[in-house]
């Protein structure tokens, strides 16, 4: 198995998260809000405004872009919370321990910047997101806010998750 490589994305790179946040919408509708309709229509100050306000990584594997997720601000009035989302990873990549490594770097860049706790909100009937995260150490909470509604028969919730990053293990407020 090739090495997997991550990095996190400049704002001058908006067009390679645009290509893969495309990717991703486009791959993956149900699990995401937005649409990929939506998102294509967006001008270049919006993808740089994005690439501005959260941090945008991407996973390689031999020069080839296999996956993205993206870590910002988490709670407004939890400033020790960061969140993490936009994870996706290409389907030939799956299995392969791609989103391990964005989520560990992403972990990582979060506990750097001072972060007590990552928190992942994912669909309740997304089974492979809910095991993966699970499995990467993310702990379900009671927290849960519906999907925003992309149709009028979608009832799905979202599930807070929340990793500790260091020695404060108790479950902060989302
Ligand atoms: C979610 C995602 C990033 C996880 O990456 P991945 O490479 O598939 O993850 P992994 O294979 O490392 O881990 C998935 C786990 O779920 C298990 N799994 C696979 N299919 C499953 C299913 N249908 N239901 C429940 N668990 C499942 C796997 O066995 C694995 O568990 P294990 O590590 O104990 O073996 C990837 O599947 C993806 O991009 N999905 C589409 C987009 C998406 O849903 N993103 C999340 C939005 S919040």
């Amino acid at each position: 198995m090739s090495d997997i490589s991550v990095r996190v994305l400049a704002e001058d790179e908006w067009e390679q998260y645009r290509a893969v946040r495309l990717s991703a919408l486009e791959e993956s509708p149900e699990a995401f809000a937005a649409t990929v309709e939506e998102e294509q229509a967006y001008e270049e100050d919006f993808w740089r405004m994005r690439m501005r306000r959260s941090l945008r990584l991407v996973a390689e594997v031999d020069g080839r872009l296999v996956g993205v997720a993206s870590v910002g601000q988490g709670p407004q009035d939890n400033e020790r919370v960061a969140e993490l989302f936009g994870l996706w990873v290409a389907p030939s990549a799956r299995g392969t321990g791609v989103a391990t490594e964005l989520v560990r770097a992403g972990a990582d860049a979060a506990r750097g910047r001072g972060r007590s706790h990552l928190a992942y909100w994912v669909g309740t009937d997304n089974g492979r997101a809910v095991a993966f995260a699970s499995g990467f150490g993310f702990r379900p909470t009671d927290t849960r806010r519906p999907m925003r509604v992309r149709r009028e028969d979608d009832a799905e919730d979202e599930i807070a998750m929340v990793l500790p990053l260091g020695d404060d293990r108790g479950m902060p407020s989302l």
